[in-house]
């Protein structure tokens, strides 16, 4: 019998528990749980529309599920997200599909809308429980890799560290611009940047602007994951201003980045780009990156219900 607590915010020790269960997720699937928004509404606390579920069973004293529901800033969509215990997951267990349930339960009582549910390397079993729930599947986002360094091209672009608290407007500008389209990357505010400068893996060091004209035209933005085993490399946000785009920035802005790294002594780089968006991809592709593995989003539209 699987009994779920609700949380709308998090105690220390909350956030602890669910951090071992988060990390052994993690090692057991050698991939992160939690979405890096998701994993920000947990520990600064959530955005609008944020609840935890925790998943506890008889015998044991550690939580065997989490689920999460919050609220997109610019577009209003709601991110899922469900996480079991390694050792609760045999095909009786009911953790998943009880956390996914009160998740969508939560989502229709708080006014229903379009759903998220991000599952990474999902299965034919994720597909068969979302199916059960009403949600299909949408986006899928690549994780894609290579080796470092980048052998036989200059990285000649000239670029110069991002400064906090002087460079946030003009690269909120750019980034929203090239974004426009994007559910998660696009309508950032100064909040959300911000939340990214508190963290610590923030280096703006290893946050590239290129600016042409008297302007910010594009930038990298990278990301050192040193916790993993091996440390890995991220380009973390890259874009270049529409007005800019076409004339080969894109590329010199990537190898700049991936110099960047090498020279921060990492073997391995990687990103993530959705699977739909070709420019990316076929960027990516020309400069020696493969897809190491596919993350998936089942999308649903939840009717509003009324309270119980
Ligand atoms: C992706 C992006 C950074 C590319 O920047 P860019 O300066 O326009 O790209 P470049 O001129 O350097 O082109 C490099 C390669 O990208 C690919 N590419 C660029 N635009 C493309 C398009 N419209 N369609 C298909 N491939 C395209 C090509 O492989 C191109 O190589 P080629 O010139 O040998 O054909 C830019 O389109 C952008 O900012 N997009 C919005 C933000 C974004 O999607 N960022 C990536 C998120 S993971």
């Amino acid at each position: 019998m699987v009994h779920l607590e609700v949380k709308r915010r998090m105690g220390e020790e909350d956030v602890a528990a669910i951090s071992t269960l988060l990390h052994l997720a993690a090692v057991a699937d050698d991939h992160r749980p939690l979405g890096e928004h998701q994993w920000l509404d947990l520990v600064q606390g959530g955005r609008r529309g944020f609840a935890g579920f925790v998943a506890w069973e008889p015998g044991h004293s550690h939580p065997v599920g989490y689920a999460q529901v919050s609220r997109g800033e610019s577009n209003g969509t709601w991110a899922v997200e469900v996480v079991v215990d390694p050792h609760h997951r045999d095909a009786t267990s009911t953790v998943g599909s009880d956390l996914l349930r009160a998740a969508l339960d939560e989502v229709g009582r708080a006014g229903g809308g379009h759903v998220h549910l991000w599952v990474a390397k999902p299965t034919p079993h994720h597909d068969e429980m979302a199916a059960a729930n009403g949600l299909s599947k949408g986006r899928d986002l690549y994780q894609m890799r290579r080796p470092l360094p980048v052998a036989g091209e200059a990285a000649d672009l000239a670029t110069r560290p991002f400064r906090p608290g002087q460079d946030e407007e003009a690269w909120l500008e750019v980034n929203n611009r090239a974004f426009a389209w994007h559910p998660e990357q696009g309508g950032w505010d100064l909040t959300t940047i911000q939340r990214r400068e508190r963290e610590p893996w923030f280096d703006p060091d290893g946050f590239l602007l290129h600016e042409e004209e008297g302007r910010l035209a594009g930038f990298c933005w990278t990301k050192v994951h040193s916790d993993l085993s091996p440390p890995i490399g991220e380009i973390y946000v890259i874009a270049v201003d529409p007005d800019f785009q076409g004339r080969g920035l894109g590329r010199r802005l990537v190898l700049a980045g991936l110099d960047w790294l090498a020279r921060a002594g990492l073997d391995l780089a990687m990103l993530y780009v959705d699977a739909s968006n070709e420019p990316a991809v076929a960027l990516y592709r020309n400069l020696g990156f493969t897809v190491d593995h596919t993350d998936r989003a089942y999308v649903g539209d939840i009717p509003p219900r009324r309270p119980r």
